[in-house]
């Protein structure tokens, strides 16, 4: 079997789709410019990641009000309950509707054909010029494909892994409140403070999901450009 194959087989999204549809995703995707394992480790050593950034809940969540008609639908799936989306950053700096980037990037590829990477999305929405959004600034230079998440009572996401290193892009996430469950590498993330941002290991398994309604998480990303800005943001 030569890398192809194995990874074709061995992902839990791909090995569903023929083997000239997955060599498409799998081409592009290992064609990108990436950091070396060693490097990444380095910055991501430990699956989540405290940084110095910190979003004033009560604030943001009053702000983001203004948004509300503005969420939109977080893929096709029935069965992984309400999960909405307000993109940050997109294809176009417009908040239109559909948008292709609020939905998984494999299901956008499988479903409609087209073929998008988390680093080829870049244009900033007004949703980035919220206030409560302040302390993100410093990412704003490089931020990629991100995101306000919506979650209601049951909505997640199953165990997955985003990509295999080495990284293309990096990620970090934080969420408005405590009551959701985070695991990574099936191990359930303990003290994650609400409004905190993380760096997250999403080169490892993890899965998650809400216990409440109007769960707002901060899904962001941002291009390999960013290593220093990070390493400087980090806590620990
Ligand atoms: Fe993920």
């Amino acid at each position: 079997m030569n890398k192809f194959e194995k990874y074709w087989k061995n992902d839990d999204v791909l090995k569903n789709y023929p083997e000239d549809v997955a060599k498409m995703f799998y081409d592009k995707f290992f064609k990108l410019p990436t950091i070396g394992k060693r490097q990444y480790k380095k910055l991501y050593n430990q699956p989540l990641r405290k940084t110095k950034l910190k979003i004033n809940v009560v604030e943001f969540v009053n702000e983001v009000q203004q948004y509300k008609t503005c969420f939109q639908k977080w893929g096709n799936k029935k069965d992984k309950g309400q999960r909405w989306g307000l993109p940050l950053v997109n294809e176009t700096g417009i908040i239109d509707e559909p948008d292709d980037t609020i939905q998984p990037l494999d299901e956008l590829f499988f479903e409609k054909g087209k073929l998008l990477m988390d680093v080829e999305i870049r244009e900033k929405t007004i949703a980035c010029m919220m206030e409560s959004l302040q302390p993100l600034r410093k990412l704003y230079p490089y931020l990629v494909r991100s995101a306000i998440l919506k979650w209601h009572w049951g909505a997640g996401f199953a165990r997955h892994r985003d990509m295999e290193l080495p990284a293309n892009h990096f990620r970090l996430w934080g969420t408005c409140s405590e009551k959701m469950v985070l695991k990574i590498d099936d191990q359930e993330m303990r003290d994650i403070e609400a409004g905190r941002i993380y760096l997250i290991d999403t080169s490892k398994f993890h899965e998650g999901w809400s216990k409440q309604n109007h769960l707002f998480q901060f899904f962001l990303g941002v291009n390999l450009d960013a290593y220093d800005t990070l390493e400087s943001i980090c806590l620990n």
